[in-house]
């Protein structure tokens, strides 16, 4: 998709997104509506959804709401590009994940992955991940809109 339409779908989405959580404090409520609205607006996004920091065990994420085939139920932080999203606390964009060792395949048709971490009071709270079956779907403008989105739906 060519950056002009990436800026005008994401500047209206987060528009919608954010008029329809808020007020909205259950994070699940959250994640469930803004996976389900990306997944609706992009149609690249394959995979869309959330891995929570498991409160039970800190250093693992745990799947949280999401739009799209199965997901891995677990990710232990540092593995894949998830669990280095979550160790590293910064968002991760790639390419292409088969060309990578530290990828976890949950579905062979992903291709391209960007990862953003959502902190809130310094501490992470969990990960979108947004999957694409194309080569290099994500960029910066991807990351941008992402991280504005999630900064502003969590605080
Ligand atoms: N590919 C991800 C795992 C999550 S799924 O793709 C839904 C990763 O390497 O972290």
């Amino acid at each position: 998709m060519d950056t002009a339409s990436k800026i005008q779908k994401y500047e209206n989405i987060t528009k919608q997104i954010l008029a329809v959580v808020e007020g909205e404090e259950n994070h699940v409520a959250k994640m469930a509506t803004i996976s389900c609205l990306l997944k609706a607006e992009f149609p690249y996004y394959y995979w869309c959804g959330f891995y929570i920091v498991d409160p039970l065990k800190p250093d693992q994420l745990v799947i949280g709401p999401y739009q799209g085939t199965m997901g891995c139920l677990r990710i232990p932080f540092g593995k894949g590009v998830c669990g280095t999203a979550a160790k590293e606390k910064s968002t991760q964009v790639v390419e292409d994940v088969h060309a990578i060792a530290n990828h976890i395949a949950c579905d062979a048709a992903s291709t391209s992955e960007i990862v953003v971490p959502i902190i809130r009071d310094n501490k992470l709270l969990a990960v979108l991940d947004v999957d694409s079956t194309e080569v290099a779907s994500f960029d910066d403008t991807d990351k941008k809109y992402l991280e504005e989105l999630l900064k502003r739906a969590f605080t």
